[in-house]
């Protein structure tokens, strides 16, 4: 009877090890999930709308120009170059696992990816079209005219048929497997001894009261400054532009710290070049905390065990102009 109960003990101990083997570690952080692609031939046509510069006035500049997906979905500049090389006005934030924030821009002005998507377009400080000028240039090329047809079941197209496609193909672009999402999922070797203790810290200290969820981030808006002022030259003023309420003022969505390795410079006017400066000013600026120098390196190294595996494609082939496609403009 005794030796009934040790058995039953050991196989109930072992189911446990199994299930937790299988399933995430209960952390704050949760990994991140392999993209479901239910529609593959609309994220595929998605997917030559986001490299084609024929969606903006000057044909130069496509969604890859400034979200480059070679360099962790951003253009790594402090903020970036639109139409005529001006200069932007804000960060350009990482298109990477963007379907998991809760909404997008710093000011999360846009509900989801597809009311996101029609913004740079018409954006005169970025692509400097209209959407009725890009639907014109793909309406005149038809290979496009063709693969819309398939997708949709019309030959008409319209911005909504390109904003569908755009996000459809954005939501494949996440990145599962990052060492530390092994660790969470169950396995000890996959981060160092120091990118754990960066996470404890990380933890104890109260990052994770912001960064959180399997996007570190994206879950919410927060002020920039909550004990110490942040001191910028930048004109944004963050959530209160979308409320219209002052107690919004510095209030931007919570960036994700996913792949933040690749996507230098830091915060939205681009102004902390590395990481180690942006942990520093998180730390005085949101938490009151200095950490020493050795504290930084954890939570750097922490950081770092966040890059996940990079979205792996062919480059796609667009179709070719025509001599009815309207001429681009680069210089005007
Ligand atoms: C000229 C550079 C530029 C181009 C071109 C551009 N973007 Fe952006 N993108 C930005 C900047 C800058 C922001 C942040 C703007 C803000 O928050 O006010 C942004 C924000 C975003 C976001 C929000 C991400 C988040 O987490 O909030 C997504 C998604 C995005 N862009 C997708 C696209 C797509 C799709 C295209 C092509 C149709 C595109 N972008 C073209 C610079 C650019
Ligand atoms: C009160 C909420 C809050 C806390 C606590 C917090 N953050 Fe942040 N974090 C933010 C916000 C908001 C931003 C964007 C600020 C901006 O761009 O002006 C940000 C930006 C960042 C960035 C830059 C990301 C990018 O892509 O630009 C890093 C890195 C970062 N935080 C790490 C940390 C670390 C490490 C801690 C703990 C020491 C921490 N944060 C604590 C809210 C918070």
């Amino acid at each position: 009877m005794k030796m009934c109960i040790t058995t039953t003990a050991v196989a109930l101990a072992l189911a446990a090890q199994v299930a937790w083997a299988e399933s995430p570690r209960s952390e704050p952080v949760q990994p991140v999930p392999v993209a479901n692609i239910s529609q593959p031939a609309l994220a595929e046509l998605g997917k030559k709308l986001f490299f084609d510069p024929r969606l903006s006035k000057s044909g130069f500049i496509s969604c890859n120009s400034c979200h480059n997906l070679s360099m962790g979905g951003t253009d790594n500049l402090k903020t970036s170059i639109g139409h005529n090389w001006q200069q932007g006005p804000i960060n350009s934030p990482t298109v990477l696992n963007s379907s998991l924030n809760l909404a997008q821009f710093w000011d999360g002005r846009a509900a989801d990816l597809k009311e996101q998507a029609g913004g740079p377009i018409a954006n005169p400080g970025e692509m400097a079209f209209t959407h009725e000028l890009a639907i014109g240039v793909l309406q005149s090329i038809p290979g496009y005219v063709a693969e819309f047809e398939v997708v949709f079941g019309k030959s008409e197209l319209d911005i909504d048929m390109v904003t569908d496609a755009i996000a459809a193909f954005e939501e494949t672009l996440v990145t599962p497997h990052s060492p530390f999402d092994q660790w969470l999922l169950g396995d000890d070797d996959a981060i160092t001894e120091q990118a754990l203790a960066g996470y404890q810290l990380f933890k104890q200290s109260g990052c994770v009261a912001c960064h959180n969820g399997p996007n570190l981030g994206g879950t919410s808006f927060q002020k920039m400054g909550v004990v110490e002022p942040y001191r910028s030259d930048s004109d944004a003023i963050g959530r209160a532009a979308v409320t219209g309420k002052d107690a919004d003022r510095f209030t931007f969505k919570v960036p994700t710290l996913r792949n933040v390795e690749l996507t230098y410079p830091y915060f939205h006017d681009g102004e902390a070049a590395t990481l180690e400066e942006a942990v520093d000013i998180m730390g005085r600026l949101q938490l009151g905390r200095v950490y020493s120098e050795q504290e930084i390196g954890q939570i750097v190294a922490f950081l770092k065990s966040l890059t996940g595996e990079q979205p792996r494609f062919e480059l796609p082939i667009l179709p070719p102009s025509t001599n009815e496609t309207p001429a681009p403009e680069p210089f005007g």
